[in-house]
């Protein structure tokens, strides 16, 4: 055995390696467990007499810690230039990858638009919490606790004292207690009741409501300012009309309703053919809630109203189900 002789060849083949492929087969064929060469060398060890085995074995064991070196240093140049001849080839006339830009949520930009119209005609624009307290939600509402006309509104309380507002309206007595009149605040966000989640229902949704209190308020200032909005979010042609409802924390109180957006008026499946829909919720400032929160109700007045963004978002854009806007389903969204 000629250990000299051996290491020539195995460095004679692989000196003609161009890629991991052919780096394989120079392995396979030298140390392979069932066929290699240093390998069979290696088993041919049991049939030498004993006192040249350790000699024959050391010579053997260098070759082959020297083949393994050898390949490993081989297989690491080729891997690298091959990776280096790769990125020689970038096409930079290739398109870039495609990615998704997000956009507004159409509730939270007509959010926006809605508060928008309010700061410029001068009002206050308030951030209120979500979790709010019974005194602000209904107590300084003229709705003490068992008021029938928190029934109406099914509640998600915390306790006794805390729970999920069920509506905007608490901006009335938030924006008493901070500003001194003339007061025109507006506060739009969500608001929850424990409500079903169907087409016309969600147990979140969203409201704007206002607030204007001065001296010399009238039902005449109401119905301009009602216009001038109604006016600016769904069709400068839109006509308005009031009818009276009841609100604990308004007296007198109206439900406004606009001309049907889809048939102007003429009656169709939306308006359930009476030419009118249904969209919010006003009136002149109880005496007791402004007396409540501080306001000579002697000197002042004021007028209130309460709306829900979802209903004008889905009559806006023609949505005929609410959950929409809640199921994050980006194939909706994304056409607003
Ligand atoms: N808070 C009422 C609701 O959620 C809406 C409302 C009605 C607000 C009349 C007002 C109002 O300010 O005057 O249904």
């Amino acid at each position: 055995m000629n250990f000299e002789e051996l290491r020539r060849q195995f460095e004679a083949d692989l000196s003609q390696t161009h890629d991991l492929n052919q780096v394989k087969c120079v392995r396979d064929k030298w140390l392979s467990r069932e066929n290699g060469i240093i390998t069979g060398e290696m088993k041919r060890l049991r049939d030498l007499p004993k006192e040249e085995r350790p000699f024959f074995g050391h010579a053997m064991n260098q070759l082959r810690e020297f083949a393994e070196t050898k390949i490993e240093e081989v297989r690491a140049y080729v891997v690298e230039s091959e990776t280096r001849r790769r990125k020689k080839r970038i096409d930079v006339t290739r398109p870039g990858f495609p990615y998704a830009v997000g956009k507004q949520h159409p509730i939270r930009r007509l959010q926006q638009e809605i508060e928008e119209v309010f700061v410029s005609l001068g009002f206050t624009v308030f951030d209120l919490p979500e979790v709010e307290r019974d005194y602000y939600n209904f107590e300084a509402l003229n709705m003490p606790r068992n008021h029938p006309a928190r029934d109406a509104q099914d509640t998600f309380y915390f306790d006794e004292n805390l729970l999920l507002r069920t509506h905007c309206s608490s901006v009335q007595v938030h924006s008493m207690e901070t500003l001194t009149p003339p007061i025109r605040a507006v506060a739009t966000g969500k608001a929850y009741r424990r409500d079903p989640f169907d087409a016309t229902h969600s147990p979140m949704f969203h409201q704007v409501d206002i607030l204007v209190v001065d001296e010399g308020i009238t039902m005449g200032d109401l119905k301009g300012t009602l216009e001038v909005f109604l006016k600016r979010i769904f069709h400068p042609d839109i006509r308005m009309r009031l009818r009276p409802g009841f609100f604990p924390f308004v007296e007198p109180g109206a439900e406004v309703d606009i001309s049907c957006i889809f048939c102007a008026g003429a009656g169709c499946r939306i308006c359930k053919q009476s030419g009118w829909i249904e969209i919010l919720g006003a009136g002149m400032v109880h005496p007791k809630v402004l007396r409540m929160s501080g306001i000579d109700d002697a000197r002042y007045s004021g007028f209130a109203w309460g709306m829900g963004i979802d209903r004008v978002a889905i009559l806006k854009y023609g949505v005929d189900d609410i959950r929409l806007f809640f199921e994050n389903d980006l194939r909706f969204l994304t056409q607003f």
